[in-house]
């Protein structure tokens, strides 16, 4: 997949800016709060309509305007095609392919397929594991469709049973009526456990190999750990059984603490390097390293998926590594994906890269 044309309208720093980036690896490179960062986000906000920088919308547009929009024109191997995102203060985000206006802003995922890995992503194995559960489903929805609509069932689902648990006794009517929601929850909630566990088995073996190419010498092995306890390979079916099982053992628990105690809203990905939590025992290198993997293996399940690579944004990795990673990562970039790499080093000059200078507002090609 291939970004040939990108538009910024009032998108953070950039004012006006068209960008016509080379089809393999670039460099964009320039000094502090040049607005680096903020292009890379801008490619990201038009392949997923969100941030990975906040979740204010509003922050998105250049300060005191209120409204924005990012364009593109996209080349795959079946086609191209242009995409608009736009977002106002009154009517939030709304966006057109090949000009027509589209109806429901989930249908942009898939479209344009991106993974990030930015300074942000340094707390991913460290930090608490709803960053890991959110970086699945952001996998999960651009890849597939009916994970958003599972997604969407599922969270609805949970919140009316929670509401539900707080506000109302245990009697027998009331029993009966949480009945039908467990049921409803189960399933959706079986849906998502056994595309997370795909996602999980496909990315496995890259994970652990771009590990190792990133020169750990350490074996790094990710499990996903569904908050309910189910042996391996499971099926919807042998998920949505279980998830009843133990919706119906915490009754009491749930009534008493008015919450819904168990599901996919609470699953974990464990990261084991050499066998020891990497969350607890890794150093910062390991962890980083193993995030930066993630990210890659994401790569490699969109393609599988969907039979193109993603756009690879990283935002500012150099900085955190050796020459030896940095070679690795450049190569790595530099294979098959269109890619977009931020440094402040104005002597990082790959062969065969595009270099791109970001100053004032501006951007041009510089070698
Ligand atoms: N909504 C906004 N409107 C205008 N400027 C913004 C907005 N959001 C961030 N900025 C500015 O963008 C700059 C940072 O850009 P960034 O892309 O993060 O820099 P870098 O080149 O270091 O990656 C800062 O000067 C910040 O004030
Ligand atoms: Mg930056």
């Amino acid at each position: 997949m291939q970004l040939l044309r990108l538009n910024l309208f009032n998108f953070r720093s950039w004012e006006n800016t068209e960008f016509k980036p080379g089809d393999g690896l670039n460099i964009i490179c320039g000094g502090n709060a040049q607005g680096k960062s903020n292009l890379l986000e801008g490619i990201f906000f038009l392949a997923t309509g969100k941030s990975y920088r906040t979740y204010r919308d509003r922050e998105l547009a250049y300060q005191g305007r209120n409204s924005l929009a990012v364009g593109g024109q996209v080349r795959t191997t079946t086609g191209e095609f242009s995409l608009v995102l736009r977002w106002n203060e009154k009517e939030g985000k709304s966006f057109t392919l090949n000009r027509e206006e589209q109806g429901r802003l989930a249908d942009l995922f898939g479209h344009l397929t991106a993974v990030v890995f930015s300074p942000e992503d340094l707390a991913f194995i460290k930090g608490g594991p709803q960053l890991r559960r959110q970086a699945l489903n952001l996998l999960l929805l651009q890849t597939s469709r009916p994970y958003y609509f599972h997604l969407r069932e599922y969270n609805r689902i949970l919140a009316q049973r929670n509401t539900f648990l707080k506000r109302l006794t245990p009697s027998k009517g009331n029993e009966l009526l949480l009945l039908s929601w467990d049921e409803q929850l189960a399933e959706s909630g079986a849906e998502l456990m056994v595309r997370r566990q795909e996602a999980l088995t496909i990315m496995k073996p890259w994970i652990k190999e771009y590990n190792y190419r990133l020169g750990s010498p350490k074996k790094l092995l990710v499990q996903y750990q569904p908050n309910i306890n189910l042996a391996p390979g499971f099926d919807v079916q042998a998920a949505k059984n279980a998830f009843l099982e133990i919706l119906s053992s915490n009754r009491r628990q749930e009534w008493r603490r008015g919450l819904t105690l168990s599901g996919p809203q609470r699953d974990e990905v464990l990261f084991l390097l050499d066998e020891a939590e990497l969350r607890s025992f890794g150093s910062q290198g390991e962890q980083r390293t193993a995030a930066l993997s993630w990210k890659l293996a994401e790569t490699e399940y969109v393609r599988q998926r969907t039979g193109e690579y993603p756009l690879l944004l990283l935002d500012d990795v150099y900085s955190e590594l050796d020459t030896k990673r940095r070679q690795f990562l450049t190569s790595e970039a530099a294979r098959g994906t269109q890619s977009f790499i931020t440094t402040t080093e104005k002597e990082i000059r790959p062969s065969g890269a595009a270099v791109w200078e970001v100053s004032l507002g501006k951007i041009q090609r510089i070698s």
